[in-house]
């Protein structure tokens, strides 16, 4: 595990995580998933997945391409129509507008830019249609922004990023939301070393802060250095790694 134990060490929030105004603690109650099977038409994207997750833990979610992770994460995102449950606490999640009422946010894989508008504009609109103040939602826009590297590159329209500085953007959104769980999908897949162990790190400190984060990823090293993993084949829960303690 010595190789695991220095990664993991590597990802401990440090200067690159940045300026704490954005760092604000949830108290997030246990997200339990209980048969939750995705379907599309004839295709069980999804099929009786089970998970329990805790505030303060990450969580990769792994398994081949086609596998069903991005399902998976959709219907804790209360994105695509499921059977079984998705609870936080004692919530049940129903749709998309309510699980972000209960604080579930998405990092979605592809990033899914506003190609058209600013860096900045596509991490602070989010939050001004969720109602936080402006003078605040620019602030978080523009410390998030700051976290994953791209202060200068704030007023660069989403178009003229490159794909891996598009992921990083998508990555400030997902941030910049303070959910209670952060649901992100490959959120590395297009990045540098530098920014990958940056990006980490950074969901690493979300899960500091008192969140829950599923993370859906391809990479071994990003797998191994979370808390625990679910890994999917064809649908169905093939292994679980428990976070320890
Ligand atoms: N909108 C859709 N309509 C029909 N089938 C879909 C849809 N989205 C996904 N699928 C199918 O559901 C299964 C799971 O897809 P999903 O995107 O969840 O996999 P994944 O593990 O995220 O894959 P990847 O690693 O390539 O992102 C696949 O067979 C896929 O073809
Ligand atoms: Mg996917």
């Amino acid at each position: 595990m010595a190789e695991g134990e220095s990664l993991r060490g590597s990802l401990a929030p440090v200067g690159a995580v940045g300026p704490q105004e954005w760092i604000e603690s949830v108290d997030t109650p246990p997200l339990r998933l209980s048969g939750v099977t995705v379907r599309y038409g004839d295709t069980v994207a999804v099929d009786a997945a089970e998970l329990e997750a805790y505030a303060g833990e990450l969580i990769a979610v792994t398994g081949h391409s086609g596998a069903g992770k991005s399902s998976l994460l959709w219907a804790v995102a209360g994105a695509v129509p499921f059977d079984g449950t998705v609870l936080l606490g004692a919530d049940a999640v129903t749709d998309r507008a309510q699980a972000a009422s209960l604080g579930i946010e998405v990092i979605p894989q592809g990033s899914a830019l506003a190609v058209l508008l600013s860096a900045h504009e596509n991490v602070a609109l989010p939050l001004l249609a969720r109602a936080v103040p402006a003078d605040l939602a620019h602030r978080r826009a523009s410390s998030a922004l700051r976290a994953v590297g791209l202060e200068e590159s704030a007023a660069h329209l989403a178009e003229e990023l490159s794909g891996g500085q598009q992921q990083r953007v998508a990555v400030a959104r997902g941030l910049a939301l303070h959910g209670r769980v952060l649901l992100a999908d490959e959120p590395t897949s297009e990045l540098d070393h530098d920014n990958r162990e940056r990006v980490l790190a950074l969901l690493r400190a979300e899960a500091d802060r008192g969140a829950i984060v599923l993370m859906a990823t391809h990479d071994p090293e990003a797998a191994e250095a979370a808390d625990g993993e679910i890994r999917l084949d064809d649908g169905r829960v093939d292994s679980v790694r428990l976070p320890q303690g």
